[in-house]
């Protein structure tokens, strides 16, 4: 099978990152994860990556301000796709653009609902009855492109910002795969 040569962004943790280097290890999984982008050098997202020995580009300040220097990078990686998982930076619109090619986020609520940050704090304020996932195309305007999929769960009255976070992305490392598989079919 020929696989789409990825790119994943991550910021932080990595989870996200964990479950989607498992299933890309997967004969059939549509994607190779060529290259990590990291703009936090203490992320543990990037002893994954280590562990799977798959090469680091990670920003620092200064180089985060080059959006020249990234496109060189993911050129000289044949990168088709880009995944943005817990990537806690904007892109730049003039990087969406210059790309060109597919670029996939997975954010913590049912978008349009929530955009930006603090999401789980602000859901329970709302006193929302649902949430969940929502992955889905970036496009030049914060959290708003093209829904692929979303997944949800009913909230509970007990439910507090570690209980959401912990089911919420319990629903995302499922999530993100599917809506791999659903744009690449
Ligand atoms: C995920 O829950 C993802 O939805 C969220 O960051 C977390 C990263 O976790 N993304 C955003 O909030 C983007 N706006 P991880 O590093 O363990 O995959």
């Amino acid at each position: 099978m020929v696989k789409l040569n990825t790119c994943v962004f991550i910021s932080g943790k990595g989870s996200n990152l964990r479950r989607l280097i498992l299933n890309s290890n997967k004969y059939n999984f549509p994607i190779k994860i060529k290259l990590v982008v990291c703009n936090n050098k203490n992320a543990e997202g990037l002893k994954l990556a280590k562990k799977w020995s798959i090469p680091c580009f990670i920003l620092n300040k200064k180089q985060g301000l080059s959006d020249n220097r990234m496109l060189i990078k993911l050129k000289s990686y044949k990168i088709d796709l880009i995944l943005l998982a817990g990537y806690m930076k904007i892109l730049s619109k003039r990087f969406i653009r210059s790309f060109g090619k597919s670029i996939i986020n997975i954010h913590p609520s049912l978008l349009p609902k929530f955009k930006g940050l603090n999401t789980f704090e602000r859901i329970l304020k709302k006193k929302e009855k649902k949430t969940g996932c929502t992955v889905h195309f970036v496009n030049e305007k914060l959290d708003d492109g093209k829904i692929i999929l979303r997944k949800f769960f009913y909230l509970d009255k007990k439910d507090n910002v570690t209980s959401i976070k912990r089911k919420t992305q319990n629903l995302e490392y499922n999530a993100f795969s599917e809506a791999i598989i659903r744009v690449t079919r």
